[in-house]
């Protein structure tokens, strides 16, 4: 952990000076997460701007292409990335080679059996919440290209809001929380996907200061250490992503996408059309979004 800062817990100046700025600043509601672009893949400065106002504020963005256009949107997106500084994308098994996913269901073969590629709901996480230390995903961009027929809406909170309701709480859940043996995912040993255990904190403070969260709501396939605060954490995790006014809901339209420092998500369950299916496209990097 670093000596000081606002993740300090020993630090409870710094941490009330950033509280502060932090409440007086973040959105009250999604419609502050818009902007409107012309182009993602050729950001104005003006559009880079406005996006990175919100990003500083909350950890993410939601832009919005008024018009559609033929193009390779996997790209457009990349290319949206590198203006905030994102190179080091996170390539899983299932991921294109060029490390950018589409994310559409799957009625078989092996991603049939991800809930990703399903209809099903998502619980709340952040993305990586699997992968050893060196492949930390920072930041989590989505692309729209045609929404389910019907649900499928996001609901996102910044991590940095979570911490807080925890913190003021009770700072042991803190504590508790950047144990190194909080939260163990079990190995996956299905072929083609080898994957080993991965035991670590559930927040972790990088040497420039800057906060991550490693977390996944749900039941199966998780290990919580059985340390009572450790427990006692995990419930007030749950009960404050439902109780949060930080919460907020969207459901991403054709040409809309979320530029975010991953922050923590769950997916709707929604109802698929195979004639007019829904896909999302999906770019993880090791990287945090530049000058936020
Ligand atoms: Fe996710």
């Amino acid at each position: 952990m670093t000596e000081q800062g606002p993740f300090n817990l020993a630090d409870t100046a710094a941490y009330s000076a950033w509280r502060e700025a932090k409440l007086a600043a973040h959105p009250t509601a999604v419609g502050e997460l818009v902007v409107e672009v012309a182009d993602i893949a050729a950001l104005t400065a003006a559009e880079h701007g406005a996006l990175l106002d919100r990003i500083r504020r909350c950890n993410m963005a939601v832009y919005v292409e008024p018009t559609r256009r033929a193009r390779d949107d996997k790209a457009a997106l990349r290319a949206a990335g590198g203006r905030f500084g994102l190179t080091s994308l996170d390539c899983n098994a299932l991921a294109d080679d060029d490390g950018v996913t589409p994310l559409a269901v799957h009625r078989e073969g092996t991603r049939a059996r991800y809930i990703p590629y399903s209809e099903k709901p998502i619980a709340w996480h952040t993305d990586g919440y699997y992968n050893p230390p060196e492949r930390t995903v920072r930041a989590l961009l989505l692309h729209c290209a045609n929404p389910a027929a019907e649900g499928g809406e996001n609901r996102v909170m910044d991590v940095e809001m979570l911490y807080m309701a925890l913190r003021d709480e009770d700072p042991g859940h803190i504590a508790a929380l950047m144990r190194p043996d909080a939260m163990t995912i079990p190995p996956n040993e299905e072929e083609g996907l080898l994957r080993p255990a991965t035991v670590g904190p559930i927040f972790t403070v990088a040497a420039t200061g800057r906060l991550h969260m490693r977390y996944t709501a749900r039941g199966r396939n998780v290990v919580w250490s059985d340390d009572p605060a450790v427990q006692a954490a995990a419930t007030a995790i749950r009960r404050l992503l439902d109780e949060s006014p930080y919460g907020f809901r969207h459901r991403l339209q054709p040409g809309q996408g979320l530029l975010s420092n991953n922050v923590l998500h769950t997916r709707e369950p929604f109802r698929d059309d195979p004639a007019c299916p829904r896909l999302l496209y999906r770019a993880r990097y090791h990287d945090r979004m530049s000058g936020t």
